[in-house]
């Protein structure tokens, strides 16, 4: 990952028009990963040209799936993809590097859970050292094994079993990824796998599985799948990502005479909590669904300055319809009158950093109290604050970060300056040309 800093200047009008943001990242690492599972040759579209989706597509390739991808004129990535299906992924020769991708380290795991390989999964510095045992745990119930035994974080060697069992788990979070590597395993388990969780975490694979011929039970805060299946090739068009749009929302929000939206981005209520949260503040922001891609609903995001916002309390259980969008969140929260709450969001200090000493160190460089009360997030509201000259703020290589501390910069009247901000490729590499574009 790059390590240069980046001056960000304020930009030069409101932001004004319509735009797309590229494909949504969730999405594409599962479109990725399930045609390498299936059964034949899947044709995808819309997938996501970043470094994060690029280790999902290295680990494929290294598994046996064959990948044919060509670069679109809009920056996405379009083809073929041939999956292992019955026949099963091939014993990859190197350990796989899964870079900064907690995604594809994770959904890897129950993806080889029940096959006889024995595969190594490593990463960066950070990947390596964020939790893999919640997904390790209910993996070697199933019969999977993991070495070393007992640890915490990778690299890890994992030994998959042809003789899976089905479990009925109570997941201790409310993870997606987590969820899914059980439910991946499940589809190959003898019987009926089912996973609960506190709360529900976005759903993209329970409304994809299907698709690739794998019934899947889903309910609010469950979901389930009985095997043995296998997955057969299907055709999946990757909607925008909401988390991406997400940054130029809060930016016409904070930037006066501003007025934006954005075009064919995923509308799943389980990823755009946030938009309700910003509702709730007093925000101008609105969505219309427009189309299907799928079971996944896609549609037009808007949302234009607003002077006057107000603090929310933000429960728990929603928690994870906007758990990585809380960064920016919370830069909008600054701004407006009164204490904004976010309940419960312990797991943002495992997230590609701790986000939340991170978020509390960068509010707190611009004059906002900014703390914890246990795992609650608290932020003091400064209607009108201005940022001082001369900010570095440190994005710990955290592309949610980079950008984050980006729009103090693009939105405020003085440049700042973002270390690591080339960090923003994991996630929307022309994040700074696409919101220059609509300020011009
Ligand atoms: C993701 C799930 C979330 C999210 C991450 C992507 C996914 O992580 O933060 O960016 O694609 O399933 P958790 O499952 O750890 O909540």
């Amino acid at each position: 990952m790059s390590t240069d800093e980046r001056t960000i200047n304020p930009l030069p009008s409101p932001l004004d028009g319509s735009t797309h943001v590229p494909g949504d990242k969730s999405i594409s690492h599962r479109a990725m990963l399930f045609s390498a599972m299936a059964e034949g040759t899947s044709r995808v579209s819309g997938v996501l040209d970043s470094e994060d989706v690029r280790a999902s597509i290295k680990a494929v390739r290294a598994l046996g799936a064959d990948v044919n991808l060509e670069k679109q004129l809009d920056g996405s990535l379009a083809g073929g993809i041939t999956g292992w299906g019955a026949h099963g992924p091939r014993q990859p020769e190197e350990p796989i590097d899964c870079g900064n991708s907690g995604t594809t380290a994770r959904l890897l795991m129950g993806i080889i859970a029940p096959w006889p390989v024995r595969v190594t999964l490593t990463g960066d510095d950070s990947l390596c050292s964020r939790p893999m045992r919640r997904i390790a745990a209910p993996l070697m119930k199933m019969g999977v094994r993991f070495e070393p035994d007992g640890q915490e974080t990778l690299p890890m060697t994992e030994v998959g079993t042809p003789r899976l069992e089905p479990i009925s788990y109570d997941a201790p979070m409310a993870s997606a990824q987590l969820k899914t590597a059980v439910i991946l395993a499940g589809v190959y388990a003898q019987g009926t796998t089912v996973l609960r969780e506190p709360a529900p975490s976005r759903n993209h694979t329970e409304l994809m599985l299907p698709e690739f011929g794998v019934e899947t039970v889903a309910g609010k805060c469950t979901a389930s799948v009985t095997g043995p299946n296998v997955l057969r090739a299907s055709e999946v068009r990757v909607p925008g990502d909401p988390s991406s749009a997400a940054f130029l929302a809060c930016a016409a929000l904070m930037k006066p005479g501003s007025a934006v939206q954005v075009e064919d981005v995923s509308l799943n209520p389980a990823r755009i909590g946030w938009v309700q949260v910003l509702e709730r503040m007093g925000a101008e922001v609105s969505t219309m669904v427009t189309a299907h891609s799928g079971k996944e609903p896609y549609g037009i995001l808007s949302a234009r300055h607003t002077a006057v916002l107000r603090g929310v309390d933000v429960p728990a259980r929603e928690i994870a319809s906007m758990v990585d969008e809380i960064p920016v969140l919370s830069l909008v929260a600054a701004h407006a009158q009164g204490v904004t709450v976010f309940r419960d969001v312990s797991e943002l200090r495992v997230k590609e950093t701790d986000r939340l000493a991170a978020i509390i160190d960068g509010l707190t460089k611009l004059g906002i109290s900014a703390w914890t009360h246990g795992d609650d997030l608290f932020i003091e509201g400064q209607p009108g604050f201005t940022a001082p000259e001369g900010l570095v703020f440190d994005s710990h290589g955290d592309h949610r970060l980079a950008m984050t501390w980006a729009l103090v910069g693009l939105t405020g009247t003085v440049p700042v300056t973002v270390e690591r901000f080339g960090s923003v490729a994991v996630s929307y590499p022309r994040f700074l040309e696409d919101i220059e574009r609509l300020a011009r």
